[in-house]
């Protein structure tokens, strides 16, 4: 707070005197006026937080200088001086809200003190208040223009995150389809085998109406399912007539080897499972492998891959047979549907070829998982 003044107005200048004299002691500067308009004047130039005026004084009366005052200065709190035959004015003018307190002459000069130090205590504890409430506005305000800047940050922050996102996600599946690709190529009869698994089994899963995140698992775990191939000799792999039961019993090891290779990347966890059982037959029989799962206990995506699988390599050539027609491979599937393939999963290929038909396989074809699921 800055130096308490007040003024007093009184046409008397033995009472102004007095008033002076009385506050010579007090840290409070005293301003001194005997007319309304000198009053004025001061309160527009000078830095006064109470003003003590008498009532009677030839032109204006104390309440009506006061009211002025109130009018100009709300803040400056207003002490009206009076004799005790004025003291209905006075009364009147309190309950107008027009004076803060009434002092009377002749009055204690202890109590006249008193009262204006109350009076510097009201004006300082209501500047205080409306301090504290602009300061709450203030604040108000700038929490809502954080909270606005706060939501903008975090819409784009989550928009760059779910860009990187998928960045990162196409970028990954660059490099499974690269690994895919090269265990393809141990055999030149089955390049291109593992990508277009991906693709048929992703569109089973789609006419399956799984959810996105499932679409891409069975797409990945269709690139990946034969990756265990790495691990069988190229000799058994391209091996043009039968194979020997050792020979087949090498082979049957893919899907665990497959398993083995992916366990470590924490970012395939859950495709894992779906290349350990891509052979398992769903009647759970002895022709599936390596768990002999049945039914539910096989994932899904590995369902889906096996019908998959099936049409892929029935309708590309082999060393030993050209192509199958696609009756082929519908009879098959027909065949073969609640034995070896969950007879969903081979209702929905069965659905896809009739409407597709040759597009169905159609080789080469572009494919974009993430426009594929958004399409
Ligand atoms: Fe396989
Ligand atoms: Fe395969």
């Amino acid at each position: 707070m800055g130096e308490r003044a007040v003024l007093f107005v009184d046409d008397e200048l033995n009472i102004l005197r007095a008033l002076q004299r009385l506050l010579r002691s007090e840290p409070i500067a005293v301003h001194v006026a005997t007319r309304p308009e000198e009053a004025l004047e001061v309160l527009r130039t000078r830095p006064v937080q109470v003003v003590v005026s008498d009532q009677r004084m030839p032109g204006t009366s104390g309440v009506d200088l006061l009211s002025a005052v109130r009018e100009r200065h709300p803040d400056v709190v207003r002490l009206l001086l009076t004799g005790f035959t004025e003291m209905t004015i006075a009364v009147d003018a309190i309950n107008r809200g027009q004076i803060y307190r009434l002092l009377t002459k002749p009055w204690n000069d202890d109590e006249l003190r008193a009262t204006l130090r109350q009076a510097f205590d009201h004006y300082e504890l209501k500047r205080e208040n409306q301090r504290l409430h602009a300061l709450t506005r203030e604040q108000n305000s700038e929490l809502q223009d954080l909270n606005r800047n706060l939501e903008g940050i975090v819409r784009d922050r989550t928009k760059q995150l779910a860009e990187a996102n998928q960045e990162l996600r196409n970028a990954y599946v660059q490099t499974i389809r690269a690994l895919a690709e090269a265990v393809d190529a141990k055999d030149s009869y089955t390049r291109g085998h593992s990508e277009r698994v991906g693709v048929y089994a992703s569109k089973i899963a789609r006419e399956l109406e799984f959810p996105k995140p499932l679409i891409e698992r069975v797409y990945i775990a269709g690139l990946l399912h034969d990756v265990g191939k790495i691990g069988v000799r190229d000799a058994v792999i391209t091996k043009p007539d039968r194979l020997t039961l050792a020979e087949y019993e090498e082979i049957r090891l893919h899907p665990e080897i497959g398993a083995r290779i992916l366990e470590p990347v924490r970012f395939l966890a859950d495709v894992v499972p779906c290349v350990r059982h891509h052979h398992e037959w769903y009647d759970g029989s002895a022709s599936g492998y390596p768990d002999r799962l049945r039914g539910d206990a096989i994932p899904i995506a590995s369902r889906v891959i096996l019908v998959a699988d099936t049409v892929e390599a029935m309708t590309s050539d082999r060393p030993y047979r050209r192509r199958l027609p696609l009756e082929n491979v519908v009879r098959e599937i027909h065949a073969f549907a609640g034995t070896q393939f969950d007879p969903d999963c081979a209702a929905a290929c069965l659905r896809l070829l009739e409407r597709e038909g040759e597009s169905f396989l159609r080789r080469d074809q572009k494919f974009d998982i993430y426009a594929f699921i958004e399409g």
